[in-house]
């Protein structure tokens, strides 16, 4: 297999998803770059100085170990894009402006070593327009390489999904490699996608926050009660709609709004896309979610405040679903979808209509959907070629035969695999915790099973009998 050792990545943005990237870069132990703009006042690096001090303070954490922040490697345009010539994979994640990015990419493309990887962390612009402005020599290993917010997590927490857009001109197996690289060493799922705008996830995800968004006005419901209605009780996410809007942050939810607006004017559902006034006016004000400290959300101390729209004041956030609509999502899938549809109470109705909008627009998209999909396990349909039509020159990561450790880290089993056909010796409890990649960094007085711990550059056990290894996960010594 052709080989692509990452030895130093950079990332270009240190805002939301930037800063986050290189911490779980850090967590896996690869070194990284953070680049951003050199600020106006003091150090030139004070952009990215306060966003590597904001990742020890971000819930869930970012860092494994939150004094690994110091190992993020700070740098601004101005002074270090030398530094770029060092680094085999560059990760571009600043503001989601066409614009901006064009002009970064003519900025650094002189800097950029002749083997290194490009790709871009955008939500949805077209990759194909981002290349134009690269060098022939760079399009090639070029494409996109979106990550969810929060990057760090992985199965079965948070986002374990990244989607890969490489455009005709990437070459195949630069797609492979960095495959191989997001799955195997940073522990994520890959879906290849097409590059059409707002790619697969948020092509059908900001048109189901829209229609949540227009629906929870049509109904009148609290942001705090659609927040409990559309997160853990629906299966998704904890911050349910609009405090992952909060997240996110209100200008990127518009600039990606917009993608839908600026390309999909032939679109039956071009109608939906419209931007929410009150998304609008919180931009305005520049309450831009949880990265400026109010959104649709606010935190003033210990208490969580939401917005009331019809006064622009934030108010208690209180509001739960009720208890008749929280039994009927308890129940089996096709029970609970009818339950829905024929109650009327409000709530119900109001998840109906959001699940109902979901569905129809997913099955009317079916149709220009890839036939032939590939997910992380590596197993493409046999016979079928890369996305550019060529054959693929290395293997993916295989996952489908990782076995995983409790928490859902995968250990690799194909050396598992490879030991019992030559039949060698079972290997001890501890060498066989070696291959353990879980960074999921949270501690627990839990003893674990072999597999499930992780012997990265343990050190000496703390008092507690709890260690913590390189990647940022506690284990305890059983
Ligand atoms: N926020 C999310 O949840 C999320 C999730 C997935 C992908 N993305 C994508 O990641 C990218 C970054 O989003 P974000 O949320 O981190 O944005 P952000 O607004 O938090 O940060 C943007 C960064 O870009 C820098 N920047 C602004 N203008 C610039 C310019 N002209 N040149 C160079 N740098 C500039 C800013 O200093 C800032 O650090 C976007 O393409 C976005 O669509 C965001």
């Amino acid at each position: 297999m052709n080989r692509f050792p990452v030895r130093k990545v950079a990332v270009l943005g240190a805002g939301v998803m930037g800063a986050q990237i290189a911490a779980h870069l850090v967590n896996v132990k690869v070194p990284v770059v953070l680049f951003d703009l050199p600020a106006r006042e003091g150090p030139k690096n004070g952009i990215v100085t306060k966003a590597v001090e904001g990742l020890k303070k971000l819930k869930p954490s970012p860092l494994g170990v939150p004094e690994d922040a110091a190992l993020i490697e700070q740098a601004n345009y101005e002074e270090h894009l030398d530094k770029l010539k060092g680094c085999d994979l560059i990760i571009e994640a600043i503001a989601e402006r066409m614009d901006w990015k064009l002009d970064l990419y003519k900025r650094i493309a002189p800097a950029i070593a002749p083997h290194a990887i490009v790709a871009s962390n955008t939500s949805g612009l077209s990759i194909t327009k981002l290349s134009e402005v690269l060098p022939e020599e760079i399009k090639p290993r070029f494409c996109g390489i979106h990550f969810f917010n929060p990057p760090r997590y992985m199965r079965p927490r948070y986002m374990h999904l990244v989607e890969l857009i490489p455009t005709v001109a990437t070459a195949a197996d630069v797609v492979d490699q960095l495959e191989t690289f997001l799955t195997s060493t940073l522990g994520k799922g890959v879906v290849r996608a097409k590059d059409t705008p707002n790619f697969v996830a948020n092509r059908v995800g900001i048109a189901g926050m829209l229609a949540t968004m227009k629906e929870a006005e049509t109904f009148g419901l609290g942001y705090d009660v659609v927040d409990d209605l559309t997160g853990k009780k629906l299966g998704r996410a904890s911050s349910g709609t609009f405090r992952t809007a909060d997240v996110v942050g209100l200008d990127t939810l518009a600039h990606v709004i917009k993608t839908l607006q600026d390309n999909l004017g032939n679109d039956p559902f071009f109608a939906s896309y419209a931007t929410p006034p009150v998304l609008e006016q919180l931009i305005d004000k520049g309450a831009l979610g949880q990265k400026s400290g109010a959104g649709f959300f606010k935190k003033v101390g210990k208490d969580i405040l939401r917005l009331d729209p019809a006064t622009g004041d934030y108010v208690p956030a209180a509001g739960k679903a009720e208890e008749i609509v929280a039994r009927i999502l308890k129940k089996p899938a096709p029970e609970r979808l009818k339950l829905l549809r024929e109650s009327s109470n409000p709530q119900a109705q109001f998840l109906w209509a959001i699940l109902r909008d979901s569905f129809h627009y997913v099955a009317v998209h079916l149709a220009s959907a890839p036939a032939r999909g590939r997910s992380s396990c590596g197993r493409k349909p046999a016979g079928s070629r890369s996305p550019n039509g060529s054959r693929p020159t290395s293997r993916p990561a295989r996952r489908c035969r990782m076995r995983r450790c409790r928490r859902g880290c995968s250990t690799d089993a194909t050396a598992f695999t490879r030991r019992k056909a030559r039949g060698a010796p079972r290997r001890s409890a501890t060498s066989r915790a070696a291959t353990c990649r879980c960074t999921s960094g949270s501690s627990s007085a839990r003893a674990w099973p072999a597999t499930a711990r992780c012997r990265r550059s343990r050190p000496a056990p703390s008092s507690s009998g709890t260690t913590r290894c390189g990647s940022g996960r506690s284990t305890t010594r059983s």
